[in-house]
């Protein structure tokens, strides 16, 4: 029998829902209290079909499943795929009490909540996020999206799930890389906002890297419960849930440089986090000590420290003065005022963010992953 290990709930008035975290919860945890109607669309892909698609059944007992397989793949985040899910909607005549199930990564549930978000003008979903980023990230808080050819994520709504089911027994098969993409959003949470968080991990990363269960829950819960307090505080990202983008800046400009192929979004953020981290340093707001901290943590994880060489402090000045955040030209940039604490500014003298610029593209920092 399936062990729950923890439950959390975002608070959003009525539109609240659990966040249920455990071992074997798939195929095992009923998930019909969610499921208004009789007919539910699972989404998924060619890579997570074969190894959950059956199982997940067992969660749905009475219910008319139909199912629709998506290629595996960023750059499937598109119009052309998501019409594939409206294609498997009305081709089984689903009606407005559909309820959308995503089982896969972030691009899976993050196509499915826009699927749902539109369809007959918004239906029901359940988030079944199966990589670690998606567990502890892109599952929960509601924003939903597909890229355009000029932008990423840049179609999009907010449509919150009406649950998010995660089992931890589904990363015992995801790739090593993918895993260690997803530490750096754990990573993420103890640094912005959860110094306790940040000790916790300081004295346990290792386990969790070697997949204890125990070690596994207990961070997949606190980075959920962080982004849920988070969420509930700034659904819209009016202002505070900005803070979740903290290593965004500097790792969107290295996505972008690299064409988002080479380099995974969460090994990215890991060295614009390690980025911030020094500039924050350099503002007097952390210590050497504190980038360090921050950089074993890094370390530990197996994620890149540095940028991809022959990135230029120009290229990352072209690709961040096109940041979502900057306001009226300026460029605004999460930093930690210390650590677990990050504040939002857009008061950074060009001059100090070129030493950083030019301390990490010169290399002389440290061995870089590629
Ligand atoms: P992904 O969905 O591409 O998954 C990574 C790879 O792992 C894929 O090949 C996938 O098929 C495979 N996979 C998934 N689960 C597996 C499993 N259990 N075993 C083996 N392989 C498995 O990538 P991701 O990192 O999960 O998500 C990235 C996406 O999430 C991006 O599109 C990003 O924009 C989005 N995102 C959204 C939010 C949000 O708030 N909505 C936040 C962060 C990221
Ligand atoms: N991943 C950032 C957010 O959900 O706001």
């Amino acid at each position: 029998m399936p062990e729950i290990v923890k439950r959390l709930d975002l608070d959003l008035g009525e539109r609240s829902y659990p966040i249920v975290i455990g071992q074997g919860l798939l195929g095992h945890f009923d998930l019909t209290p969610w499921v208004r109607g009789n007919q539910v669309l699972v989404v998924t892909n060619e890579t997570v079909a074969p190894l959950y698609l059956e199982s997940l059944l067992g969660s749905l007992p009475g219910k008319a499943v139909d199912s629709v397989v998506l290629p595996d793949g960023e750059r499937y985040k598109n119009w052309q795929t998501l019409n594939l899910i409206f294609d498997g909607l009305l081709s089984n005549r689903h009606t407005r009490k559909t309820t959308l199930v995503a089982l896969g990564g972030g691009v899976v549930g993050d196509m499915t909540g826009f699927a749902a978000a539109c369809y007959q003008r918004g239906v029901d979903f359940i988030q079944i996020p199966t990589t670690l980023l998606s567990q502890v990230d892109s599952s929960v808080g509601g924003k939903t999206g597909i890229n355009h050819s000029l932008g990423k994520n840049m179609i999009g709504a907010f449509h919150q799930p009406g649950v998010v089911l995660i089992d931890t027994d589904t990363l015992k098969s995801l790739p090593p890389r993918e895993f260690a993409a997803g530490l750096a959003e754990v990573i993420k949470y103890g640094l912005i906002r959860e110094p306790a968080f940040l000790r916790w991990l300081d004295e346990h990363l290792d386990d969790v890297v070697a997949l204890d269960p125990l070690a596994l829950s207990e961070a997949i819960y606190r980075s959920c419960a962080c982004k849920a307090e988070v969420v509930a505080l700034d659904e819209r990202e009016g202002g505070l849930r900005a803070i979740l983008n903290l290593g965004h800046t500097f790792g969107h400009a290295i996505e972008t440089h690299t064409g988002y192929s080479e380099w995974l979004h969460g090994e990215a953020v890991a060295v614009g986090m390690l980025m911030a981290a020094d500039l924050s340093a350099r503002l007097g707001w952390l210590s050497a000590e504190d980038v360090s901290r921050v950089q074993a943590l890094l370390q530990r994880s197996a994620l890149p420290l540095l940028p991809p060489k022959g990135m230029m402090p120009d290229d990352f000045l072209r690709l961040m003065a096109v940041d979502k955040k900057n306001v009226d030209g300026r460029l605004r940039l999460v930093l930690m005022r210390t650590l677990g604490r990050a504040e939002i500014t857009d008061d950074v003298a060009q001059v100090v963010l070129r030493q950083t610029l030019e301390s990490f593209c010169s290399h002389e920092r440290g061995s870089s992953h590629n």
